[in-house]
């Protein structure tokens, strides 16, 4: 009787301790999905940020602001940012500019509500493009 009573416990313990393992599993799991799924990279964001439809990389995009394909050998990591969050503070609004030796209407909306880490994220991927 006694030795079926601990073969019992020994059990119940063990299938405990599988549910505790497999939960902690399926939820480390869910972390590592949930990050993969949030962190979108430079390029994404290009596209679902909307900056595609202006701006061209690599032969892919519009033509109403500069082409950005080799836009980080002439601008900073910090130039960037600002210039995606408050373009106003590099370009009139409305204005004429030229870059590249091309003529631009400076339009670019800003992005003040854009998320720092998607700030941070576009800006280090174009900083790459030399
Ligand atoms: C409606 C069109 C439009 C959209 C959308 C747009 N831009 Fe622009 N962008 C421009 C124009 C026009 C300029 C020229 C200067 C200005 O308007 O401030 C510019 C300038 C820039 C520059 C400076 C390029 C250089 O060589 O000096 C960068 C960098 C830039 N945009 C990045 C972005 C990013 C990143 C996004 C998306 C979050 C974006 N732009 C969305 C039109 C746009």
């Amino acid at each position: 009787m006694g030795g079926k009573f601990k073969m019992k416990k020994f059990f119940s313990k063990l299938i405990k301790s599988k549910i505790l393992t497999a939960s902690v599993l399926s939820l480390g799991v869910l972390a590592f999905t949930s990050t993969m799924a949030f962190a979108a990279t430079g390029p994404q964001l290009f596209s679902s940020d909307g900056c595609i439809a202006c701006h061209t990389i690599n032969g892919k995009g519009g033509s109403v602001g500069p082409n950005l394909s080799h836009v980080g050998s002439q601008r900073s990591l910090s130039w960037i940012k600002t210039q995606i969050v408050t373009p106003g503070a590099h370009f009139a609004s409305g204005s004429t500019v030229t870059i590249n030796g091309k003529s631009f209407m400076a339009i670019m909306p800003n992005h003040k509500s854009m998320p720092k880490s998607q700030v941070n994220t576009l800006a280090a991927y174009l900083e790459s493009l030399k």
